[in-house]
């Protein structure tokens, strides 16, 4: 696959097959992500694979995190609150679960640069695994105190995303993206 077709045709995948992820693709995937570039070469990635007994407990603050938050929303549909409802339940069904973790920023230079290249290396090894044919989904409830902890991730550390990944079950049409003309700006 094309590095632009790639780009272009990713989707954020809510639901999956059971078909589990071999060992050596998920290690590939990975591996795509430590291709990334980061200040320094710091690398400031770790990859922390979620096992059954985490998932769990992640699945269940997921859904309280939801509850708190995004399900009281007056604004947002019931569709969608049911989509996120279901998704929440174990997590579309993805056969593999992992966060991606920067090591303790102890500088003010770190804690701007370490989610900068997390966020690179997710981005890289999200697109690696679309080449083969797996979707995933970029999560945000590593904010969370409750994930932080559930995780054992310290106060100078960034959970800078979770993700689920496998087969997709269900690839969603594009979102809509902003022509580029109009996030331009030129200064003189
Ligand atoms: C940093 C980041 C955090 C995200 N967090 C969530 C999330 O918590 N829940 C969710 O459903 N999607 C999340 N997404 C996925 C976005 O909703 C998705 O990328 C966006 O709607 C565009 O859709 P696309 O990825 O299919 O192009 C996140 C994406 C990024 C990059």
């Amino acid at each position: 696959m094309e590095l632009l077709d790639a780009i272009r045709e990713r989707r954020t995948v809510r639901s999956f097959r059971p078909d589990p992820v071999p060992e050596e693709t998920v290690m590939a995937v990975l591996e795509a992500g430590t291709w990334a570039p980061s200040h320094g070469n710091k690398q400031p990635w770790e990859f922390v694979l979620i096992g059954p007994a985490t998932r769990a407990g992640l699945a269940e603050r997921f859904r309280e995190i939801l509850e708190a938050g995004l399900l009281r929303s007056p604004e947002l549909p019931e569709a969608r609150k049911q989509a996120a409802r279901a998704f929440a339940v174990d997590f579309g069904g993805a056969p593999l679960l992992f966060a991606v973790v920067c090591p303790p920023a102890t500088t003010d230079l770190d804690r701007y640069d370490f989610p900068l290249g997390a966020a690179a290396a997710l981005q890289n090894l999200t697109l690696a695994a679309w080449e083969k044919q797996l979707g995933a989904i970029w999560l945000s409830i590593g904010s969370n105190p409750l994930v932080r902890e559930l995780l054992g991730v310290g106060p100078d550390s960034t959970i800078a995303g979770i993700v689920a990944m496998g087969v997709p079950e269900n690839v969603p049409p594009p979102q809509p993206r902003v022509p580029v003309a109009e996030k331009l700006r030129r200064l003189p």
